[in-house]
């Protein structure tokens, strides 16, 4: 029987299948970097309270590094017996300071040790996330930026709505992924709270200096309640439930790349190196990269349910369940974060087909909202402007043309308000122009929201 660290009031061996149920270690091992770390402030800590000696601490320390370096090295032997990443780096150090490791726990639940190792982890990767989201920004600001001329057509229920900039529509979803991005800085600003110290749940009656070990972490504050220190997972949920946003957005401009690459649309033309083949059918060249993003979408919306749906209910405070924390965290780390990078990378292998999006900007009616807007100009109510303008259109499908190739005579049948200037409104360079309005596709307003999407990240 493998002795427990926690055995001394057991006196059977635990069932084979308890043990493998219990053992978090296949998963909780990457944590090492942040449990040693967060035992070395402790250590810190325990000897300046001298709740230890200066000898102990240092010896322990220097234990745990070379705990580390054997993880590092490879040749830490894993066992489901040892349950998790806590108990194996300390039956380990056990091996280096046979005498004294025992002392490690002193003044610690783990509890409180996997609240930390987990703030410790997650703080990390929410940095590593938001280089990440810039990154990603600054593609596509300058994606826009190298085709602030091209007009495509912009969709209300995937029908032709009115024209627009495409730099317009990219820049849509640089405001999408900035809003992720400020809230990955939120979600940092609540991860960034110290919960050691707290122990099992209501503090410990040794004299630790929880301070000493916020500062030592570099936490810039501390969990103020012990039994909320240890049971708050809040965190973690608001995580994935941001990432889940995020990879919402993902799921939507990947289906735009999807459609804009069928045959059908052919708006854009993805590189070689993004796009794969048909194993049957040679002429394939298939949008893999944003139909998988598409598709893990789901994994990181399940790992959203797992961890709300896994909270849901917990008495207070720690309860084995929330072991099961770990595994959606991860997983959503690890799936937006290869998200994020692989559209960095492929946004500037997409090449814009400028004269299909413009010829499909002068088919199928986008200016009638133009021919309605000059009537209401001219004095006509726009209500009264809207359903003329249908009548015209409505003239130019019996007649199998477009509004503009409507005659002047045409028009006045209508009202007698359209003259020859009526042509120049119709036009697709005239639709974009005139949209002035503040944040609106027009010219200069794209120009400037993608030259200052791009100088506010070089400020950053
Ligand atoms: N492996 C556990 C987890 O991830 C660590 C905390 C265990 N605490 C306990 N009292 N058994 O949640």
């Amino acid at each position: 029987m493998a002795e427990k660290l926690w055995g001394g009031r057991f006196t059977e061996s635990t069932d084979r299948m308890v043990e493998r149920l219990n053992a978090s270690i296949h998963f909780d091992k990457r944590l090492y970097a942040r449990d040693i770390e967060g035992s070395i402030a402790h250590l810190e800590m325990l000897a300046s309270e001298s709740i230890i000696t200066d000898e102990e601490s240092t010896a322990l320390k220097k234990g745990l590094l070379k705990v580390k370096e054997k993880i590092e090295s490879g040749s830490m032997v894993y066992s489901d017996a040892l349950e998790d990443i806590h108990m194996h780096v300390e039956s380990e150090l056990g091996k280096e300071c046979p005498d004294i490791s025992r002392k490690l726990h002193t003044a610690r639940s783990r509890n409180d040790q996997i609240a930390l190792d987990v703030r410790l982890y997650l703080k990390d990767e929410l940095n590593e996330i938001l280089a990440l989201f810039k990154k990603l920004q600054k593609e596509i600001a300058k994606l826009a930026q190298a085709n602030l001329d091209v007009v495509m057509p912009g969709y209300t229920h995937m029908q032709r709505a009115q024209p627009v900039l495409f730099a317009h529509h990219m820049m849509a979803y640089f405001e999408m992924f900035k809003r992720d991005t400020q809230r990955m800085e939120d979600c940092l600003e609540r991860t960034d709270s110290m919960p050691l110290g707290t122990a099992a749940l209501a503090g410990t009656t040794y004299p630790v200096n929880r301070d000493l070990v916020r500062k030592l972490l570099g936490f810039s504050k501390m969990a103020e309640n012990s039994i909320d220190a240890v049971s708050d997972r809040d965190f973690v949920m608001e995580f994935i439930s941001s990432a889940s946003i995020a990879m919402i957005h993902f799921s939507r401009i990947s289906e735009e790349l999807i459609l804009w690459s069928t045959s059908e649309f052919d708006f854009i033309s993805i590189s070689d190196a993004f796009t794969t083949g048909s194993s049957i059918m040679p002429q394939k060249k298939n949008p893999d990269v944003s139909e998988l993003v598409r598709g893990k979408t789901g994994r990181v919306v399940g790992n959203l349910m797992s961890i709300i749906t896994l909270m849901k209910s917990l008495p207070l405070a720690y309860n084995k369940d929330m072991q099961e924390d770990k595994e959606p965290l991860f997983d959503t780390v690890d799936t937006l974060k290869a998200c994020i990078d692989i559209y960095t990378r492929m946004i500037p292998h997409i090449t814009v087909k400028r004269e299909n999006m413009y010829k499909a900007c002068t088919q199928g009616f986008l200016n009638a909202t133009e021919l309605a807007d000059y009537l209401a100009v001219k004095g006509m109510p726009f209500r009264d402007a809207h359903s003329i303008s249908g009548k015209a259109v409505a003239r130019a499908v019996e007649k199998g043309c477009e509004l503009q190739d409507l005659t002047v005579d045409e028009f006045k049948q209508f009202s007698d308000l359209i003259e020859n200037d009526i042509y120049e409104y119709l036009t697709v360079e005239s639709m974009i122009t005139r949209r002035i309005s503040y944040g609106g596709t027009g010219y200069d307003n794209v120009r400037n929201a993608v030259e200052k999407a791009l100088s506010n990240l070089e400020e950053q």
